[in-house]
């Protein structure tokens, strides 16, 4: 019974995925665009300059307890599942706490996971930004003059093509199979 439930909800899954790949070119106020943060280095990072690849955006901040860990190594397994062809693919960690996560520390976290992952953090007001236009939330929770807050954040990852759209939105849970999938298909347009 628990094998055919689990059968049940990787199909819904896969069918759900299928239904939200947002066709390239979508109508005006369509998700997503180019925005510009700063990166790890210290250098201005448009979504632009990466324009050619397939980029994997993913919103998060450094001291996340699990979801950002989690999904930062599934894209270390993606990367190495991809081999050669990760070269093509270019994962961006966009952080959502900007008082805490400073170029330098986003450089040892991402560094920590891949060496490939560019990190990129930017003023309070640039990051709402670019949470709009990825239609992304983000609450915080605690004592923000501590260091301990938490913050709770959209967990999608957002897969751009090789012309800066959104070429599918992968979502929390989704299997990984689904998600390599969706990025080789990417990759191969
Ligand atoms: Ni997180």
């Amino acid at each position: 019974m628990r094998k055919t439930s689990a059968l049940i909800s990787t199909f819904f899954s896969l069918v759900i995925m299928s239904l939200i790949a947002i066709p390239a070119h979508a109508s005006s106020g369509k998700l997503g665009g180019d925005f510009e943060l700063t990166a790890h280095t210290g250098e201005s990072f448009k979504l632009s300059d990466i324009q050619g690849k397939v980029g994997v955006i993913f919103f998060g901040f450094t001291h996340c307890p699990d979801v950002c860990p989690n999904t930062l190594l599934e894209i270390q397994r993606l990367m190495v599942s991809l081999n050669d062809q990760s070269e093509q693919l270019q994962v961006l960690f966009i952080s959502v706490d900007p008082k805490r996560d400073t170029p330098d520390k986003l450089e040892s976290y991402v560094n920590y996971f891949n060496k490939n992952i560019i990190g990129l953090t930017g003023t309070e007001e640039q990051i709402a930004k670019v949470l709009e236009q990825y239609n992304g939330t983000v609450s915080f929770s605690g004592d923000t003059d501590s260091d301990t807050y938490n913050v709770d954040h959209v967990a999608n990852m957002y897969l751009i093509n090789k012309q800066g759209d959104i070429g599918s939105i992968i979502l929390p849970r989704t299997p990984f199979a689904v998600l390599e999938q969706q990025v080789r298909k990417l990759i191969n347009q």
